[in-house]
Order: structure tokens, then C-alpha cells, then sequence
């Protein structure tokens, strides 16, 4: 990735609208004593990903996390995942994130809801992983490899990072029909989202990697529903996103954010989560 994409990708999540303060402003809103905060109360704003906790549910079951698991979470974000993982499996989780403001939020919110001695985050890129070899029981990630157009170059550091017999569980953005360039174009200006895959070369690289596919399944429907919904979220946080960052911003993430979901609508964006285990 070149260093002005990867500052596009920062950027972008530097002056997103789910941030450290919109969430804090949700939950003192809901009546929440921020002092004495829980992962169970936190989880309901914490998760920038489509579909919540339940999601992850799902995506733990798949790759069967369990207490006595290392999981790596590839680009964590403020850490919801990792946070509801280690919570619910009793498992340790460490989160690797390239966004400096989204490490340093997530250490803050783990912090707050006392999960800090089981979950940590690390500054770094997926695709060149400041972590050592064969670190990890179970790795996950959730909608995140959109931003990365080097997809051999994250699998293989998964692959790398993860324990012989180990599993990779992960949820991204797919191709279902090809886009027009001005859409491509799009997709890589406004969403940092260059060269988002066919699940099919998902596939393909997860097989040159040496690790064999155990589930793939089509997410589209469930994702165009739910990213319609968060359309309506976004809109909703209108006011907190130009107190932090001005009207300006807001028009043109709407604007963008409408885009992107016009895509799924359409039937051109879609989903898929995929399982595959490396070999004993
Ligand atoms: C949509 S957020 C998902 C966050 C988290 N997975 C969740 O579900 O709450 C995508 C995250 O990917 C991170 N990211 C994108 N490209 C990355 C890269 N090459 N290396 C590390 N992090 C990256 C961004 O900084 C952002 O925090």
C-alpha cells in the first residue's frame, strides 16, 4: 500500500463517526455511569462492523474460541470485538490496529470496563504484523480488508501469525457483479476501498497459503438489510458528527456512505464470512 493510501484509510477512520466520544455521549445519554462501566453495557455502541455482537457470536462459534485461546484480531478498530470476545470466551485477545486514535481508544475503553490484563492492542499494519510466528490459537477480522489491496499480503501474515492447526474466521466485503470504473473509483476515493474481492479469490489465496477452507457463506442478503439500517444510524448521529468535525463533513460522508449502500441495494456489493484452518 502506498503511503498516501494508507494515510487516506487513517484519515478516514481519524474522522469517522463512530468514534471515543460518540459512544460516550450514547451511553451517558442512556443513563450509563461512565465510572462504572461494563462490556455489557458498552457493547451496544462499541462494534463498527455490520450486525453487532451477535455477529461475533457467530464468527466465535465458527472458529470455536474458547478460554484457553490467544485470539488476534486484525484490524480491531476501538476493540468491540476483541473486548466481547475475551468477555463472553474468557479467552485473551490482542488487537492490531494501523489507526494510532483507534488503538489508543481502545486501550482507553478496555480500561474502562476492566478487561485490560486480558486484552491488549498493538500499533501495526496487517499486512507487514509486528507479531511473531505461530502466536496465535485463532485469528479473526471483521469488515476491514475492503481498505487493503494487497489480500495476499494480509492472508499470508494470518497464515503466518497463527499456530499449526490454528483457525482463520473472517467477515468482508465481496464483489457480486462488476462495477462501473467511475463506481470503482469511487469505492477507492471516498471509501478507501480499493480492489474489494470476489469471494472466489478469497479463496484462491487462502489455498495458496496453506490453509484449507472449512465454511464460506454468502452474507449479501443479511448485509444489505443491516447496512440500509446503518445508513439511518449515521443520519441519526448527525449532530455529535458536526460537533467533532463540521456540516461539510457530514454532507460528504452521507453523500459517500449513500453510495456505498446504493451498491449492496443493487445487488453489485456483497458479504461473505469465511473459515479455513491451517494444518497441524
Ligand atoms: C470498519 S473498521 C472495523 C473495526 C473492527 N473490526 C470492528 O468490527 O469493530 C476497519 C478497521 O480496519 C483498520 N485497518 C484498515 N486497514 C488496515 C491495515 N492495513 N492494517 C491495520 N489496520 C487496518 C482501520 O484502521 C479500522 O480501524
Amino acid at each position: 500500500m502506498t503511503v498516501s493510501a494508507t494515510q487516506g484509510v487513517i484519515a478516514f477512520y481519524d474522522t469517522h463517526p463512530i468514534n471515543e466520544d460518540e459512544i460516550l455521549a450514547k451511553l451517558a445519554a442512556r443513563g450509563d455511569d461512565l465510572d462504572s462501566l461494563t462490556q455489557d453495557k458498552l457493547k451496544d455502541f462499541d462494534q463498527d462492523h455490520y450486525g453487532g455482537t451477535e455477529v461475533v457470536d457467530i464468527l466465535a462459534e465458527r472458529a470455536g474460541i474458547g478460554a484457553r485461546h490467544h485470539v488476534l484480531d486484525v484490524c480491531s478498530g476501538m476493540g468491540g470485538p476483541a473486548r466481547w470476545l475475551a468477555h463472553t470466551r474468557g479467552c485473551r485477545v490482542t488487537g492490531l490496529d494501523f489507526t494510532q486514535s483507534r488503538v489508543e481508544a481502545a486501550r482507553r475503553l478496555t480500561a474502562r470496563v476492566g478487561l485490560e490484563q486480558r486484552v491488549d492492542f498493538v500499533h501495526g499494519d496487517a499486512t507487514a504484523m509486528p507479531l511473531p510466528d505461530t502466536a496465535f490459537d485463532i485469528v479473526v477480522s471483521q469488515e476491514a480488508w475492503l481498505h487493503i489491496p494487497d489480500k495476499a499480503a494480509v492472508i499470508g501474515q494470518c497464515a503466518r501469525v497463527l499456530r499449526p492447526g490454528g483457525t482463520l474466521a473472517f467477515t468482508d466485503v465481496t464483489l457480486s457483479a462488476s462495477l462501473t470504473p467511475l463506481e470503482e473509483s469511487r469505492l477507492v476515493a471516498e471509501m478507501h476501498a480499493p480492489g474489494v474481492a470476489w469471494t472466489a479469490r478469497y479463496l484462491e489465496l487462502l489455498a495458496t497459503a496453506g490453509l484449507s477452507v472449512k465454511t464460506c457463506e454468502d452474507l449479501s442478503a443479511f448485509w444489505t438489510d443491516t447496512l440500509v439500517k446503518r445508513l439511518a444510524m449515521y443520519r441519526g448521529l448527525r449532530d455529535t458528527t458536526v460537533a467533532k468535525f463540521g456540516a461539510a463533513h457530514f454532507d460528504a460522508w452521507d453523500a459517500t456512505y449513500a453510495f456505498f449502500v446504493g451498491l449492496f441495494t443493487a445487488g453489485k456489493l456483497g458479504g461473505a464470512r469465511i473459515v479455513a484452518r491451517k494444518p497441524d
